[in-house]
């Protein structure tokens, strides 16, 4: 065994010889950007060495490494740590733009007010006495004549597992009174000492990036407790199709993935419930959303067939599973309830969506969007609803541009020019816990429209998306490094990593084609209904929730519309999960919804690919 430190975190983990850097990061602790999903492409993971690492002590540079690494700095080797091997006891530099931060992803959310009718409910009973004379009923069966007597017959008897937690957790002690919870008023979930009131739940937003959990107090119809945090599989990709890749490679990693996600949820979880003065085992539901991909890995499913056509899902249905089957914290007979996924590439998360609006929200031509690695999208023609779900790529998620960053702090989230061809303004993310505002390190996906808005404007960029070479504009120059053009928009002197922020031609084209993508997809799903103009367009998601509607108009993002006729409705994915937390009835209205829309797959498509390119154009 070699022992391997990283900086600045000062963190260090033991590991085998040949054992590659990305690799050991992980079992350290220690969060590097991996936009490809460590195989060698994107360029992000790069890590330094001091000087140049002792002859032998990591692996040779490999020949598509060089041209994805930065020039060296004086005194610092760079290598990628997807590429690199550790040989001997080393020191690993992690450099800024290479840190994945630790800070909560922000997770707007709205509450809204619907009647409740939760799946668990609690009862007190009280429980024949027992005296010399008999007779010597059992626990069960005084549980089961109570309830009877209580005018719940319907009830059926608890189960020998139910038995067996709560008489571990009586410990012969007698009671005459206990309180039973009830799943769906009809199967005993707990039986507990005493008169008991409390009735908690928690609602999952399980996404790509990042992972939400609400703690809610199902009797007083309140939420409790919030979380957020990044979800651990970044570390295999910041996109899917990545996540898929590296599972259909190497089948063990599904184990490896899941725990990794169901250990950050018990994490939130766990945040929750300790500053609520609650324990875990209070929690007695919990509903999970997500799309098809991060649906199945929570579940342990192989999501291999997602990854290619025809995407079949292993599981479409809306279910129940007992959270001690997937080590989720909380009471382990507790249900997990799972919404039903719409297809193999539109989730359990845009249904979520579509619960948080009422009936006449979809009153004529109305589209849904879900912003993020993937664009989720619903229209609604008069109540009629179509889905699909376009390949954006994680350009909107701040991922594979040159400058790129998720929306945490030191991000800048937008820009503008004080005057038309002027000196470029910008407003970085502050630090949620002081507020301070931190240097620039990058920029996230808001951040990335409002860049290429703000040039569009300028003229520094074209229409077509070519830089207008002949502008004059100060910020335009050929990189003399890569040959590149590329806008800098704040100067290496004023960010945190001592390099420019930039915008490229090929962070451009990236902006490009994710646009193009969502707008196709837009224009096939009108097209498909008859539909030549939209009245209203709900923006979800947090990306969709700080973007200028302006910005995405100018860009071409969606057909043209009123600025005002665009909603951006927030994280909306989490508050469907926790409207069908409280209510079984959003429940079922997310299970009728699922058999009702109709989903087109673009791939399918033959004019998919015209209508795309016709996308382009900004
Ligand atoms: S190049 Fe190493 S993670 Fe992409």
């Amino acid at each position: 065994m070699i022992h391997v430190t990283f900086q600045p975190s000062n963190k260090t983990a033991e590991a085998n010889p040949g054992e590659r850097v990305i690799d050991v990061a992980v079992r350290a602790g220690v969060k590097i950007a991996s936009d490809c999903g460590g195989r060698g492409k994107c360029g992000r993971c790069r890590v330094q060495f001091e000087a140049a690492p002792a002859a032998g002590a990591v692996s040779d540079v490999l020949p598509g490494e060089m041209a994805l690494l930065p020039e060296n700095r004086e005194g610092y080797v760079y290598r990628l740590a997807c590429l690199t091997r550790v040989l001997e006891d080393c020191t690993v530099i992690v450099p800024p733009e290479s840190r994945v931060s630790d800070a909560a992803p922000r997770k707007p959310f709205t509450r809204y007010k619907i009647p409740i009718r939760p799946a668990v409910t609690r009862r007190t009973v009280t429980l024949q006495s027992v005296n010399r004379e008999g007779p010597f009923l059992s626990f069960a069966a005084r549980i089961r004549n109570a309830l009877r007597e209580g005018d719940a017959d319907h009830v059926a008897a608890p189960s020998f597992p139910i038995l067996a937690e709560a008489s571990a957790y009586l410990s012969g002690k007698p009671c005459t009174e206990i309180t039973v919870a009830l799943f769906k008023d009809k199967e005993i979930l707990q039986i507990r000492p005493g008169v008991r009131e409390d009735l908690f739940g928690v609602a999952l937003d399980l996404g790509t990036t990042s992972l939400a959990a609400f703690l809610c107090d199902l009797k007083r119809d309140r939420i409790v407790g919030v979380a957020s945090g990044l979800n651990p599989q970044v570390s295999y990709g910041e996109d899917v199709i990545s996540r898929i890749a590296q599972i259909q490679k190497d089948p063990p990693k599904l184990e490896i993935m899941q725990k990794a996600l169901v250990d950050a949820a018990n994490g939130l979880i766990r945040h929750t419930v300790e500053e609520a003065g609650i324990s875990n085992d209070d929690v007695l539901d919990v509903v999970a959303v997500a799309n098809p991909t991060m649906q199945h890995l929570f579940l342990g499913l192989n999501p291999v067939s997602l990854g290619e056509a025809p995407y079949l899902t292993v599981c479409s249905e809306a279910g129940e599973v007992e959270a001690r089957h997937l080590n989720l914290q909380v009471f382990p007979y507790a249900r997990v309830h799972i919404l039903p996924l719409l297809s193999g590439f539109v989730g359990s998360d845009t249904v979520s969506v579509l619960i948080t609006r009422k009936p006449e929200d979809l009153r004529g031509n109305v589209l849904m969007v879900d912003v993020g690695t993937n664009g989720e999208l619903v229209l609604a023609r008069d109540g009629i609803l179509t889905a699909t779900s376009c390949a954006t790529g994680p350009v909107f998620e701040g991922a594979q541009i040159k400058c790129g960053m998720r929306a945490a702090p030191g991000a800048i989230e937008k820009f503008w020019m004080d005057a038309p061809g002027g000196t470029i303004q910008y407003r970085v993310i502050a630090d949620q816990e002081t507020q301070n505002l931190p240097k620039p390190q990058g920029i996230c996906g808001s951040g990335v429209i409002s860049a290429v808005t703000m040039l569009l404007r300028a003229g520094i960029v074209r229409r077509d998306g070519a830089f207008d070479l002949d502008c004059g504009h100060p910020s335009l120059r050929i990189n003399a490094a890569t040959g590149v053009a590329e806008a800098v928009l704040i100067p290496a002197t004023l960010t945190q990593t001592d390099r420019n922020i930039a915008i490229t031609q090929n962070d451009i084209r990236a902006v490009q084609l994710g646009k193009a993508a969502l707008r196709a997809g837009i224009e096939i799903l009108m097209k498909d209904r008859g539909i030549e103009h939209l009245d209203r367009i709900f923006l979800a998601g947090t990306f969709g929730n700080y973007l200028d509607p302006r910005e995405v108009l100018d860009i071409g993002m969606f057909p043209p519309i009123g600025v005002d006729r665009i909603e951006p409705i927030g994280n909306a994915a989490g508050d469907g999960s926790r409207l069908a937390l409280f209510s079984l009835d959003k429940r079922q209205e997310a299970v009728d919804l699922a058999e009702r829309i109709q989903v087109v797959e673009l791939s399918m498509r033959p004019d998919f690919q015209e209508v795309f390119v016709d996308s382009m154009q900004f």
